[in-house]
């Protein structure tokens, strides 16, 4: 067996840019609402953890704005915006809800949702009305579980493409679809 090092083919990756390659997408939008004002952030950091309730694991970092609003009030929405909305993404990911009505500044429109204080976002192609159902491991990673309790689609909506993060400020966007269903024989 060959030495790895000597290997042409791998070439030694960093630890700290393992997220890279497993950060799933597709970057979406957390709103809040906490003491009645509304918040959103971005967050690429997420997981799908089971099918029906739907349950996502989402790290929010204890330094945000939205985590005491999450851990305060335990509703949120995610929202999950499209190519379109690119830009604004990362700029609602660069400046706290501390500072700035985020909202306003980027002209997005709250909708109220059904089920939870948290506004859904208009301009989004999908919006999750969000309970969080599990904070054992937001001490020690920041992670809460969210069971999605209302889902809301736009029908109308042309663009659908959403963006996922590379972990370095590059975005792909959604390109080819290929369909393996017929391959999908044990998860029809
Ligand atoms: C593309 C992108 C992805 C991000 N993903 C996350 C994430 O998964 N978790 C997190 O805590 N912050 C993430 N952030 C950073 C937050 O969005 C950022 O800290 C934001 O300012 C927090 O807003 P808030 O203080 O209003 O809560 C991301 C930012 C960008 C631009």
């Amino acid at each position: 067996m060959s030495n790895l090092s000597d290997m042409a083919v791998m070439k030694e990756t960093p630890l700290a840019q393992v997220y890279r390659v497993i950060e799933p997408g597709p970057v979406v939008l957390l709103t809040t609402a906490y003491k009645g004002r509304p918040n959103v952030m971005t967050m690429s950091w997420h997981m799908a953890m089971e099918f029906e309730p739907p349950l996502i694991g989402c790290v929010v970092h204890s330094l945000d704005y939205s985590f005491n609003a999450l851990r305060v009030t335990k509703e949120c929405v995610i929202s999950i915006p499209t190519v379109d909305l690119a830009s604004k993404v990362v700029e609602i990911g660069n400046c706290s809800g501390r500072d700035v009505d985020k909202f306003g500044t980027f002209g997005l429109t709250p909708i109220p949702a059904k089920k939870v204080k948290a506004p859904l976002i208009a301009e989004c192609l999908t919006n999750l009305e969000c309970q969080v159902v599990n904070t054992s491991l937001v001490k020690k990673y920041n992670l809460f579980i969210l069971k999605v309790i209302k889902a809301w689609t736009d029908p109308k909506r042309k663009e659908r493409r959403t963006i996922h993060h590379n972990g370095d400020g590059t975005f792909v966007v959604d390109g080819r679809t290929i369909d393996l269903k017929k391959k999908m024989t044990k998860w029809q």
